[in-house]
């Protein structure tokens, strides 16, 4: 196949995606003819979607698929979404769909191209949290065995490929992430924010935290969680971007917030940069923040049991909390003493370079093969 001839298809619909994408969407063209953007509608307020093509300057999808909804079960968004990509792969016969991460809309993108006989690309391939009971962890499973093209992050996740055989029926890759690239980039634009002012908080002198996963937004575990945040505003402020899931079940179980957890809705990428690479520590549930936290130097407290960034933990830049009550404060009580969080703040995690360069050579390599 000529790259000349060769369209390549990017589904995407979710906040993380379109960050961990931005860097390669603007570059596709350099590595085939055509490029074709398509949205799932997974996320759809100006929130959690419009305002990150703005702030990342991506183009308008040339698609749009309506799959995202209030209320929406993870089948019946799923089901739309496959209903509504597959007339539109039929008309672009694209000769490579790119999927990124773990989302519903990442399984349904790659679903709907294997079953056409198109192949797929899975970039944030072979990550682990060796935990069945997440969604994002069934899709993850299901697209590496589907994908021909499965690009890693870190050696941790090839083993993780190769250990599950997926190496068999894919060409593999160790590339980076570019989730990194994407905020490291972010990280110099977002200096002159006024975001710290706006919210009265000083450098190092407040936590970040998000929580938004389906484990960490049960009826079971929430309380506790919402216990440990106000315990820990005892010591420092909390600021709190909330997720549009996480508000609805703080509000749904009758949950309050203590008022030095001050409450946001999601922000924006280059804000979010900010209030992560100042605080004292960011708290969170989220893969992604996790890493970019690190990445910013900034001492990182999971509120999970698990996690597929292994390699943060063992950097000695990141802590598991687990995410029950009173286990998890006094875990993260432990680690903000300060001898502890002067280790986690001089811990260093390596950042890969020229992942974006990595991946176009890879696909040009494919097409032309
Ligand atoms: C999804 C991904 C997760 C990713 C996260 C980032 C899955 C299974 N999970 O979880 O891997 O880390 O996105 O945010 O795909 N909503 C709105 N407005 C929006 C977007 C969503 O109100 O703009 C609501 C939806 O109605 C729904 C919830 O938020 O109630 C979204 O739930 P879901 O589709 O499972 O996605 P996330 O929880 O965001």
């Amino acid at each position: 196949m000529s790259s000349a001839s060769s369209t390549i298809l990017t589904f995407l619909g979710t906040r993380p995606e379109i960050i961990k994408l931005s860097p390669l969407i603007p570059r596709l063209t350099e590595s085939c003819k055509r490029s074709v953007l398509v949205h799932s509608g997974q996320h759809y307020s100006y929130e959690m979607d419009a305002r990150f093509f703005e702030e990342l300057q991506l183009p308008e999808p040339d698609y749009k698929i309506k799959a995202g909804a209030a209320g929406l079960g993870a089948g019946e968004q799923t089901a739309r979404m496959l209903s509504g990509l597959e007339p539109i792969l039929e008309t672009e016969k694209p000769a490579l769909v790119i999927v990124q991460g773990d989302t519903n809309t990442t399984l349904a993108g790659a679903l709907a191209a294997v079953k056409l006989g198109i192949p797929v690309l899975h970039l944030e391939a072979g990550c682990r949290s060796f935990n069945r009971t997440m969604p994002e962890e069934i899709n993850r499973v299901l697209i590496d065995h589907i994908a021909k093209l499965l690009l890693a992050p870190d050696t941790v996740a090839m083993d993780n490929l190769i250990a599950e055989g997926c190496d068999k029926q894919a060409s593999v890759h160790i590339v980076g992430s570019t989730g990194l690239e994407a905020c490291l980039r972010a990280s110099k634009l977002a200096e002159d924010r006024k975001l710290l002012a706006e919210l009265s908080v000083k450098p190092s002198e407040y936590f970040a935290l998000t929580l938004h996963r389906a484990e960490n937004t049960s009826a079971e575990v929430l309380p506790g969680l919402v216990k440990t945040i106000n315990a820990l505003s005892e010591m420092y402020p909390v600021v709190f971007p909330i997720h549009p899931r996480t508000e609805a079940m703080l509000e749904k179980y009758g949950l309050e917030l203590d008022n030095r957890v001050i409450r946001q809705k999601p922000m924006g990428y280059l804000d979010m940069i900010k209030l992560v690479s100042c605080s004292r520590a960011t708290l969170t549930d989220s893969g992604g923040l996790q890493e970019e936290a690190a990445a910013l130097g900034v001492p990182v407290l999971i509120l999970r049991k698990e996690t597929e960034w292994t390699y943060l933990v063992e950097a000695g830049k990141a802590t598991l909390l687990g995410n029950k009550y009173p286990e998890s404060y006094a875990i993260a009580r432990a680690c903000l003493k300060s001898e502890n969080l002067e280790a986690m703040q001089e811990a260093r995690i390596q950042i890969p370079k020229n992942v974006t360069e990595k991946i176009l050579g890879i696909i040009k390599q494919f097409l032309e093969s």
